[in-house]
């Protein structure tokens, strides 16, 4: 059996298999991870700070027993997981063994395991910082190292998006801190309790031969001005209720300003490359928006604009598709193009709605088929009595008081 954890388990796993967490040798189960929450303990009193747990889908068939091999997002085989439980929300645990894949991705080459590192040291006193973001003011580490007589470590937590820019303040502190600071990047994914963060911080430093433990200060992250930032702009609504004809609408007035690069992923047009073959099912619907999601989040990434126009039916998966933006890093604006389902009807300029009626099209959205109207529109507009120019103008008047264009 073969499974890809999610981002931060691999994370943990990778730490896991490094012996960074050191004295676990797997995921936890329910007894440690209940401990762990209540008393900052494992199930048999050995201190532990922090979950270190592995969801796998409740509906894939492992038991007590059972290996399971971890793989990354590539299908590269990492570890090993040997099963001890597994509880009926998904929960599994028991021991990973390093499957000798080579490490890869930014910077893998400064990777080292705490057993390398501690043999570095030899035995000298270290004093260990980890860092989330840069370190602006060295004069404490360089105090408190000279104070202790100790090695600077860094240990940039390079995790994420913002992972190699980490490292690479690490390697620009370095350059300023006295000869012989190393830097190791460790891929501990944050957690959400400051407090619980800070002392698996402490716990991993120590395991890495610290004797002495400074925590960088938290990264300030300041968002670009709006008009730099990824902006994606998702247009929802029935067939024929005008949200192409806005679109491309919108597209043209972004392209004739020139101030913004603009992706342009219409409904019918994705479906004709990206989501040819896909049908009208409800799987295949919210297949199509995540592949539509997933293609204006990375032009959002890169600072682009996109503009998105597929009925999208279901709110949860216009939900996912925000996450997706806006967890990159982009801004994300949900249009409802909410012109009646009577009007599209009546307007009919494919012909669709008749023959939906007349049953030659099954699984019609609006007639055989559900619509979820959004409750979480940023701009509504019903194009019944206004034209296409003025459904336009105030999209782009959103887009102006917004910022995002001028
Ligand atoms: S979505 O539900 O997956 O978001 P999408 O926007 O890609 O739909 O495609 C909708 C277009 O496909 C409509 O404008 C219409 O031209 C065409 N279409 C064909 N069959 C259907 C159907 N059963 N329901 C809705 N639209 C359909």
């Amino acid at each position: 059996m073969e499974w890809t954890p999610e981002q931060h388990e691999l994370a943990d796993l990778e730490l896991l298999l490094s012996g960074a967490f050191e004295p676990l040798t797997g995921f936890l189960g329910h007894d440690d991870l209940h401990a762990v929450h209540e008393r900052g303990t494992l199930a048999d009193g050995t201190p532990w700070p922090a979950p270190v747990a592995l969801h796998l889908p409740s509906d894939l068939d492992v038991a007590p027993g059972d290996e399971v091999t971890l793989l990354d997002p590539e299908g590269l085989p990492l570890a090993t997981l040997t099963v001890t439980a597994r509880e009926p929300d998904g929960l599994v645990s028991g021991p990973v063994q390093a499957l000798g894949t080579p490490e890869h991705g930014p910077f893998a080459r400064l990777r080292r395991t705490p057993a390398e590192v501690k043999e570095e040291l030899g035995g000298r006193p270290a004093l260990a910082v980890t860092m989330r973001g840069p370190l602006d003011d060295l004069t404490e580490v360089v105090a408190t190292a000279k104070e202790l007589d100790a090695v600077v470590l860094l240990l940039p937590l390079a995790y994420g998006e913002a992972g190699p820019a980490v490292v690479r303040a690490a390697l620009r502190a370095k350059e300023q801190l006295p000869e012989g600071t190393l830097v190791v990047p460790v891929p501990l994914a944050p957690r959400d309790e400051p407090e619980i963060d800070l002392e698996l911080r402490e716990h991993v430093a120590t395991t890495y031969g610290a004797t002495e433990h400074l925590a960088g200060p938290d990264p300030v992250r300041i968002p670009g001005p709006p008009h730099r930032r990824g902006l994606v702009v998702f247009f929802t609504g029935l067939s024929g209720s005008g949200k192409s004809t806005i679109a491309r609408g919108l597209r043209d007035a972004l392209l004739e300003l020139g101030t913004r690069t603009v992706t342009y992923l219409d409904g019918d047009v994705v479906r004709h490359l990206l989501s040819k073959g896909l049908t009208f099912s409800k799987a295949d619907r919210d297949l199509n928006i995540r592949r539509i999601g997933f293609v204006a989040a990375e032009a959002a990434r890169h600072g682009g604009l996109a503009v998105c126009a597929p009925i999208a039916p279901y709110a949860a998966t216009r939900a996912e598709v925000r996450e997706m933006v806006e967890s990159l890093g982009g801004d994300f604006l949900l249009v409802h193009v909410a012109t009646p389902l009577e009007e599209c009807e009546r307007r009919d300029r494919k012909g669709l709605y008749a023959k939906a009626r007349a049953g030659l099209i099954p699984e019609f959205t609006g007639i055989s088929d559900p619509y979820e109207e959004p409750d979480d529109a940023d701009l509504v507009i019903d194009t019944t009595h206004i034209s296409i120019e003025a459904a336009v103008s105030r999209v782009l008047d959103t887009l102006r008081s917004g910022g995002w264009v001028r």
